[in-house]
């Protein structure tokens, strides 16, 4: 079914989906951008996701947000999938374009800006990065730093088989490191990411000390709920600058965004601002 532009239909897939943040961040932007538009968030359980995505496609959805627990599936179920969909093998946004579904993962692009943001003059090629994680965010991390050509990319994983699989799909040139060699692997470490989640509401807290740690490394952590997060807190006491992952939430949502409504939306300290205040009333 052709798509009035002006009229799109777009949402977030997920189980559970009443906590997702996508609203809030599509519905700012068709506010700001006076689009008589409508992004709604969908309960999909497992099992349900072909079905109910053929009914969206023919409702006339220009596409959704995936989440949890359909990413994978999605990448799957697609007639068409994204270079960068392929790369990390998961689909976080679907367009429904001339009777197809396309697959692509934004996560990568939402990892790079929000790097830029909040270090400007960042420059992956005289970075030596270590990833915390080998999961589906790992995937983006590290193919955002591939692709960016870091100097050197460690990888440690609780589960030190998953980080050797991705070694062996996405480079040789990764160095893993055990879990419990921890110091080993921050040592001469210039950016630091956890892609894990630890850190996140309900879950364990990040577990490391970071002492030692390179005096002007960076930090970045995915996780953003809490706000203040422990991977965060650890960083700060050794006065390294450490952000969360809103910024990466805001800006993985811009491709969705344009594609489905044709506006470009801009990033905005007031979305930020909105969505913190939402975190801090949850
Ligand atoms: P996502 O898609 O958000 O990356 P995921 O694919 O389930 O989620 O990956 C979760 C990551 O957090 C994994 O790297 C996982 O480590 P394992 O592969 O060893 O399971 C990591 N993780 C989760 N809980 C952890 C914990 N208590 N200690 C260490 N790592 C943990």
């Amino acid at each position: 079914m052709p798509v009035d532009k002006n009229l799109a239909l777009s949402g977030v897939i997920g189980d559970p989906i009443a906590h997702s943040k996508s609203p809030i961040i599509h519905n700012f932007w068709l506010r700001k951008n006076n689009l008589n538009c409508f992004y709604v968030p969908i309960k999909v359980s497992k099992g349900e996701l072909e079905k109910k995505i053929i009914c969206l496609k023919e409702l006339g959805f220009s596409g959704v947000n995936v989440t949890i627990p359909h990413k994978v599936d999605a990448f799957n179920l697609a007639n068409e999938v994204t270079e960068e969909a392929k790369r990390v093998g998961a689909a976080n946004t679907l367009y429904f374009e001339n009777n197809l579904i396309i697959g692509d993962n934004t996560d990568s692009f939402g990892f790079k800006h929000s790097i830029l943001r909040n270090f400007p003059f960042y420059n992956f090629k005289k970075e030596k990065v270590l990833i915390f994680g080998a999961g589906g965010a790992s995937r983006a991390v590290l193919s955002t730093c591939l692709k960016e050509k870091a100097k050197e990319i460690r990888l440690i994983n609780r589960n030190k088989q998953k980080a050797q699989k991705l070694k062996e799909k996405f480079s040789e040139s990764l160095i893993i490191f055990d879990w419990e060699d921890f110091s080993s692997a921050l040592n001469g470490a210039t950016t630091i990411i956890n892609t894990t989640s630890l850190g996140n509401l309900g879950c364990d807290t990040f577990p490391f000390d970071l002492k030692g740690i390179n005096k002007n490394a960076k930090g970045i952590d995915l996780v953003y709920n809490p706000i203040q997060t422990s991977f965060m807190k650890k960083a700060k006491r050794e006065n390294i600058k450490c952000i969360n992952g809103l910024d990466m939430l805001i800006y993985q949502a811009i491709p969705g965004f344009k594609r489905w409504f044709n506006k470009k939306p801009v990033y905005s300290k007031e979305l930020l601002e909105l969505l913190v205040k939402s975190l801090e009333k949850s």
